[in-house]
C-alpha cells in the first residue's frame, strides 16, 4: 500500500510537471498565430515563412508530446486513486477534453496560415487566445477544491 501512495505521488508530480508544459505550449501557439498572421496581413512573407517553423517545433517539441504524457498520467492516477466515480473528475474531464479540442483547432489554424488561408479576423484570434488561461483555471479549481 505504501509503495502504492509513493508511486501515485510520483506519477501525480509528473502529471502536474507536463501539464506545466502543455499549457506552456498551449499559451505560446496561439500568440504565434497572432503574430503570424499580422505578417501575412502586412505581406512580410520571410517573417511568415519563420513562423510556420516555430509553430511546427513548438508543436512538435513541447504540445504534441505533453499532451499525451498529461492524459496517460491523469488516466493513470484515476485508476490508481479510484477516482473514476468521482463527479468532479467528470468535470474536470470535460474541460480537459474541451482543451484537447482547442489544442486540435490552434495546430489546424497554424496548417491554414501556412497555407496562407486565413479564416479569421485579428480581434478574433485575439479573444480565443484567452480561452486556455480560463479553461486552466476551472480545471485546476475542480482538481484542488472538488466542489463536487
Ligand atoms: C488529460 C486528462 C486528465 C486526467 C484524467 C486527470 C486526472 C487527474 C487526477 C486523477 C488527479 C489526482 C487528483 C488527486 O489526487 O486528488 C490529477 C491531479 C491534478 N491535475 Fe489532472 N488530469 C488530467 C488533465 C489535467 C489538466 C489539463 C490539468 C491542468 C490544466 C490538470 C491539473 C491537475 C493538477 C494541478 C493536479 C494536482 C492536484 C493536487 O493533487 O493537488 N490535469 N489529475
Amino acid at each position: 500500500m505504501e509503495r502504492l501512495i509513493v508511486a501515485y505521488n510520483w506519477y501525480l508530480a509528473a502529471h502536474v510537471i507536463f501539464v506545466i508544459f502543455w499549457m506552456a505550449g498551449l499559451f505560446m501557439l496561439p500568440r504565434y498565430l497572432v503574430y503570424h498572421q499580422e505578417a501575412l496581413a502586412a505581406g512580410r512573407a520571410e517573417e511568415a515563412a519563420l513562423w510556420v517553423e516555430r509553430e511546427g517545433k513548438i508543436r512538435k517539441i513541447i504540445l504534441s508530446p505533453a499532451m499525451i504524457i498529461v492524459w496517460l498520467l491523469g488516466l493513470t492516477l484515476a485508476t490508481i486513486g479510484q477516482h473514476w466515480a468521482e463527479p468532479w473528475l467528470h468535470a474536470k474531464l470535460l474541460f480537459v477534453l474541451g482543451l484537447s479540442g482547442y489544442h486540435g483547432w490552434a495546430v489546424g489554424y497554424a496548417k491554414k496560415l501556412a497555407a496562407n488561408k486565413p479564416t479569421l479576423s485579428g480581434k478574433t484570434l485575439r479573444m480565443l487566445n484567452e480561452i486556455p488561461a480560463v479553461t486552466a483555471a476551472v480545471i485546476v479549481v475542480l482538481v484542488i477544491v472538488k466542489p463536487f
